[in-house]
């Protein structure tokens, strides 16, 4: 047995590259307090890391039961268990775990030690998991103090090794219960995007914009210090777990982005109301792996796609492989005013939507005046929605878009 722990120690070593770690994490490894808050600006490594230290522990530690957590079980996929799961292929040690995508577990079969997720809105699975060993609560300001208490719970008696709830999270509002409220035994690392190497060039400027943007926006996701958010845009769209079966019209609305987001939302309408999908949102996707992935949709040859009208040239090679993409109005004023009077649904499932829309906020500038304009940082679904539906009912209307 012992013999065996030295293996997969010695295997670590070779395998898992500590250097692959960005520096201020390191300490974090030995780590044993209860509460790990890492939180920080945007892009500084703080899911990465969580992600690696559970790998560690999983390597070198038995018998684990570490639970994935967040406030929609569906968002887990994309985001928690797809980061250890890549973290996995990429350090080599796939030979190690057994990976089901069906339920979302991933078991190290050396160590016995297992990870399993759930999401606070599933509450009857949350209460029927036990044996749990250590958690990780990603993006924790999307959960309320009482989710956070009965997650606490989940995680008593004799382990083993020490127990600890990893937080990750931006710091959005000063007076978040994260902020206020103080657990004994708790540990907090604030990190920026000057903590991550890895940071794309792209990346770090969107950051440093933001301080030609929105005050607040830089304090929070540039500098990672507490904010508040103010002046949201949207008051958030009615979530629905199930959808009518057939609409009216479907169309869709496209934002370009490469080492930013792309966003590719299918819109149903019905009765003048509008039902949203977020097909695709993620970085790193070129033209031609978005038109794979569009023929993969099925994305119908006739349905209109309203896209970024900045980018004519992607535009124009989409219609090239058979799709009907225009360009949208530019009109971002009556755009978001439109939008406000529209009845629209997201579903639980999307992630990108459900969480843009709680922070995309007017643009305030020095002397505390609103401006007109959002500030333009996490806002791929909301401009591929303000895309389609606005520009969409300016076709209904037969006003001709592009001069819009
Ligand atoms: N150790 C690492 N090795 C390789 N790439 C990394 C590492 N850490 C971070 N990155 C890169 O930096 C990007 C940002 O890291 P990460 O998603 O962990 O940031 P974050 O702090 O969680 O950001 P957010 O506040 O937006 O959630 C990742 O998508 C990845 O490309
Ligand atoms: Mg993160």
């Amino acid at each position: 047995m012992e013999k065996r722990g030295m293996m997969i120690r010695k295997d670590i070593l070779i395998h898992f590259n500590l250097s692959s770690i960005n520096k201020i994490y390191l300490p974090l490894i030995e780590n044993k307090s209860r509460y790990l808050h890492i939180y920080g600006g945007a892009g500084s490594g703080k899911s990465v890391f969580a992600a690696q230290k559970i790998l560690i522990r999983m390597m070198m530690e038995r018998n684990h039961r570490f639970l994935l957590i967040r406030k929609v079980a569906k968002t887990v996929r994309n985001s928690q268990f797809s980061l250890i799961k890549s973290l996995i292929f990429t350090s080599g040690l796939y030979e190690y775990f057994t990976i089901k995508d069906s339920d979302l577990s991933i078991r190290n079969e050396y160590t016995k030690s297992e990870i399993i997720s759930t999401g606070v809105d599933d509450p009857e699975k949350l209460k029927s998991i036990f044996g749990i060993t250590s958690i990780w609560i990603e993006e924790a300001t999307e959960l309320e103090y009482k989710d956070f208490l009965q997650i606490d719970l989940r995680l008593r008696g004799k382990t083993r090794y020490y127990k600890q709830i990893i937080l990750t999270y931006n710091p959005i509002n000063s007076f978040h219960w994260l902020n206020t409220t103080i657990q004994k035994d708790s540990f907090k690392l604030k990190t920026t995007y000057k903590n991550n190497k890895y940071i794309d060039d792209e990346y770090k400027n969107v950051l440093l914009n933001l301080k030609n943007q929105d005050e607040n926006f830089y304090n929070i996701y540039t500098l990672g210090e507490w904010g508040t958010l103010k002046n949201i845009v949207f008051k958030p769209f009615e979530i629905l777990e199930e959808y009518p079966e057939t609409f009216d019209e479907i169309i869709y609305g496209f934002d370009f982005g490469y080492n930013n987001k792309t966003a590719l939302i299918k819109i149903g309408i019905k009765d003048n109301e509008y039902y949203l999908d977020e097909l695709i949102y993620k970085e790193h996707l070129t033209n031609s792996d978005l038109i794979l992935l569009m023929k993969e949709l099925k994305i119908n040859s006739t349905d209109y796609i309203y896209c970024d009208s900045s980018e004519p040239n992607r535009i124009e090679e989409f219609r090239r492989n058979g799709f009907n993409c225009l360009p949208a109005s530019k009109n971002i004023k009556d755009g978001i005013d439109f939008i406000k009077r529209c009845k629209i649904y997201s579903n639980p499932k999307n992630e990108g939507i459900n969480k843009e829309v709680l922070y995309y906020s007017y643009k305030q500038d020095r002397n505390g005046n609103l401006l007109d304009e959002p500030v333009k940082f996490n806002d791929h679904c909301m401009d591929a929605i303000r895309y389609a539906i606005y520009t969409h009912s300016k076709f209904r209307n037969n006003v001709n878009v592009r001069w819009l």
